[in-house]
């Protein structure tokens, strides 16, 4: 018997010997022992969940952590309860626990998918080191909006780089041994489709069509289930009118039939309750029936199914092998997870104080950290910043900052733990520098739970950094966003530089032009101004712990950057969703000067910086463009290769991608799609052949039934080093 049907075994004797309220209690997930003031009116107290807890009507535990505190809540599971499950510690392990590496959003512009993977399984082995073994991550949301706050959270607008990521992801959360005592198991999420909310407002509805779903939406869900991820959490949107925890199409029909996923589907907070706002459900028992019957299998702090369930399976309103179906994958991952040999595995107080905060942690994530870096703009290569005999003047509240850096899901580790912009600047000593903050950009404190307050009218410190400014051979302004101005509810309407730091930013310019802009933020930004005047502009985003030290090592060029944009840049709010992968539309082009045709009347159509887009210090050639013919059949292997050459003067590293265009399809194709990428590092000078192969499974798409096809007729190639290249090829597919 192979140990997956040693599991399933073991499961359905177990399950045999369970009451109705028992199965049901396995159903339900419990935050903390604390009363939260959440969206649920009369959540659960303390008392009644310790007495739930006790009678074997908890699954699952979401933020308690700790070694001392998971021990005595397993206790209570384990041997006070009548048959003693020992309950999954779950918690929003998104970019590290203690040690932070860079918001995934900025990760994924690594395209370094090692690293990716290196920096989950840092992740997991600092939490699972407090007891957990349970992260809801990867997010995996494709999204085109940067005014959503969420798009921090993911991997950017591109699904087959989502893809890649998503296992990268789920591998180094889950590694090869779920019931090893440093692996988690990893939460797809959010399924589906919550990046595309209406006008990126949060929680809101989405309508989308069925073409956008599978081939954009689905695929990194599909990728993670392949990578054999142990949960799925439903997202807070509606589909087609149905909200989805009440999607029986989506949970049932294509994660648990098409995909056959295994695992179990965790609803996200409250969400089957929040069925009653939608005005989907009439009240909690009805929310209870439909998202149990859609496949919802476990309900996080919505206190539904445990109210509501057992009366509808004694009543005959819900089938008890619903029920059934639901348990068996929770425990499922119990078995898995070892935790019914020893509940207490992921207990041991010396791991936990030696492994937080590791050095080696620290290690990874400043790797990752460089590596997320995206060089935007280098006029007359400004950048490197010359090591010695430079007067530098520092500008910016965020330059200053230890807390922000850290981003918006950091919720486990310590305020002001990342090293700082300006921390990082002073380990730089053959030059003189110069700190003004400027402006500050919120005012008070700052939270998770609560709105961050935006600095709109105090512009004291003015004088002071124009002073500095005046003064200095160059001007290094750390402009952005706060932390906690992206990620959960934080949608915005305006993405520009929020509070007075354009004004800042053009004041400062009057009095010395040489700056470097260092972007902190979570989302693209509309900054044409900058990029218009600015001579150097870098992103550098939320980068973690160690933000600071990544930022001055590619500024002073002791890492040369190598990231590229995963998410377009709009010009403005305006032109938001934008993305590379778009449709061609019936009028693409301007002819002669007429106006009909698809665009705005005041503004480019175009992205201020497109999918794809990085510069580095040094640059790239290509050249030896070929294909090995001009028609193949739909079975048949393209192989595409293509020389790179590293023509500057520094050693550095390229992302070369691949994209095509199936130029006419049953379904209308978009006018670019990645299908391949390679990160390549060349020394100067060096020139690397680099190939790359399209089989059916990347020239072929989904039909709106949801089945995969591959059309024959004519294709464009393109490779280079963004998605707007323009070195192109065309080849045929026939039958
Ligand atoms: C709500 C968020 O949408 C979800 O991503 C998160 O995992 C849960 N809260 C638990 O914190």
């Amino acid at each position: 018997m192979n140990s997956n049907d040693l599991i399933d075994k073991k499961v359905d004797s177990l399950l045999n010997l369970m009451t109705l309220e028992e199965k049901v209690g396995q159903m339900n997930l419990y935050n903390g022992f604390w009363d939260v003031t959440g969206p649920v009116p009369q959540e659960g107290s303390a008392e009644q969940k310790y007495e739930h807890l006790k009678k074997g009507w908890v699954g699952a535990m979401l933020s308690v952590r700790g070694v001392e505190q998971v021990r005595e809540v397993q206790k209570v599971a384990v041997e006070e309860s009548r048959l003693g499950i020992p309950l999954i510690f779950g918690f929003d392990v998104i970019h590290g626990y203690k040690t932070l590496s860079p918001i995934p959003l900025a990760e994924s512009c690594s395209w370094d998918l090692e690293a990716i993977e290196k920096s989950a399984r840092v992740a997991a082995i600092e939490a699972s080191s407090v007891g957990l073994n349970w992260t809801f991550a990867p997010m995996v949301d494709i999204s085109r909006d940067a005014r959503w706050g969420r798009v921090m959270e993911g991997a950017g607008e591109d699904p087959f780089l989502g893809s890649q990521i998503a296992k990268a992801r789920v591998k180094g959360f889950q590694g090869d041994d779920l019931s090893a005592n440093n692996t988690l198991a990893a939460t797809a999420k959010h399924f589906a489709a919550y990046g595309f909310i209406e006008a990126g407002r949060e929680y809101n509805s989405v309508d989308i069509g069925t073409s956008t779903l599978y081939n954009t939406v689905l695929p990194p869900f599909k990728a993670a289930v392949d990578a054999n991820v142990r949960s799925v959490m439903n997202s807070f949107n509606e589909i087609n009118g149905i909200p989805v925890t009440a999607s029986k199409f989506l949970q049932r029909d294509i994660l648990k039939g098409k995909w056959n996923f295994n695992g179990f589907v965790v609803s996200d907070w409250a969400s089957i309750w929040e069925l009653i706002n939608w005005g989907h459900a009439k009240d909690k028992r009805e929310a209870a029936k439909l998202a149990s019957t859609a496949g919802s299998d476990m309900d996080m702090e919505g206190y539904v199914y445990i109210e509501e369930l057992v009366k509808l399976v004694n009543d005959g309103t819900v089938k008890e092998s619903i029920v059934d179906d639901a348990v068996k994958r929770i425990l499922r991952l119990k078995y898995e997870l070892g935790l019914f040999d020893d509940p207490y595995k992921y207990c041991d107080e010396t791991r936990e104080k030696s492994t937080l905060y590791h050095k080696d942690h620290q290690e990874a994530a400043l790797d990752i950290a460089k590596k997320s870096i995206v060089l935007l703009k280098n006029e007359n290569n400004l950048l490197p910043l010359k090591k010695e005999g430079q007067k530098i003047a520092l500008i910016g509240a965020l330059a200053s900052e230890k807390n922000s850096p850290l981003g918006s899901w950091r919720i486990a580790s310590d305020d002001n733990t990342a090293v700082s912009v300006l921390e990082g600047m002073k380990q730089y000593k053959g030059n003189s520098l110069t700190y003004e903050k400027g402006v500050d950009l919120t005012i008070g404190k700052t939270h998770f739970v609560e709105e961050v307050v935006i600095n709109e009218t105090d512009k004291s410190d003015f004088p002071k950094a124009i002073e500095a400014a005046k003064d200095a051979d160059v001007v290094v302004m750390v402009l952005g966003e706060h932390g906690f101005q992206s990620g959960e509810a934080r949608s915005r309407t305006q993405i520009d530089l929020p509070g007075l730091q354009q004004e800042l930013l053009e004041e400062v310019y009057k009095a010395n032009k040489n700056i470097v802009l260092v972007l902190n933020n979570g989302r693209p930004l509309a900054i044409e101004w900058a990029d218009k005047h600015i001579p150097a502009i870098v992103e550098a985003w939320q980068l973690g712990s160690q933000t600071g030290n990544a930022v001055a090592q590619v500024l002073y060029g002791d890492y040369n950057p190598s990231g590229k944009l995963t998410m377009t840049f709009p010009r403005n709010v305006g032109q938001v969703p934008i993305y590379y992968n778009y449709k061609s539309t019936g009028r693409p082009i301007n002819r002669e000067g007429n106006v009909f045709w698809s665009h705005y009347i005041d503004s480019e159509r175009t992205p201020l910086y497109a999918f794809g887009h990085g510069l580095s210090y040094t640059t790239f050639e290509y050249s030896n463009f070929k294909i090995n013919g001009k028609t193949f059949n739909i079975n048949d292997t393209v192989e595409i290769s293509v020389d790179v050459t590293n023509s500057g003067n520094y050693d550095g590293k390229e992302v070369v991608q691949l994209y095509i265009r199936d130029l006419f399809g049953s379904i209308t194709r978009p006018v670019r799609e990645l299908k391949g990428f390679e990160l390549i590092e060349l020394k100067k000078g060096e020139t690397k052949t680099i190939q790359f192969k399209l089989d059916k499974s990347l020239l072929g798409f989904y039909n709106n039934e949801g089945e995969f096809i591959v059309e024959a007729g004519d294709f464009k190639v393109f490779v280079g080093g963004s998605s707007m290249t323009t070195l192109e090829k065309s080849f045929e597919l026939t039958e």
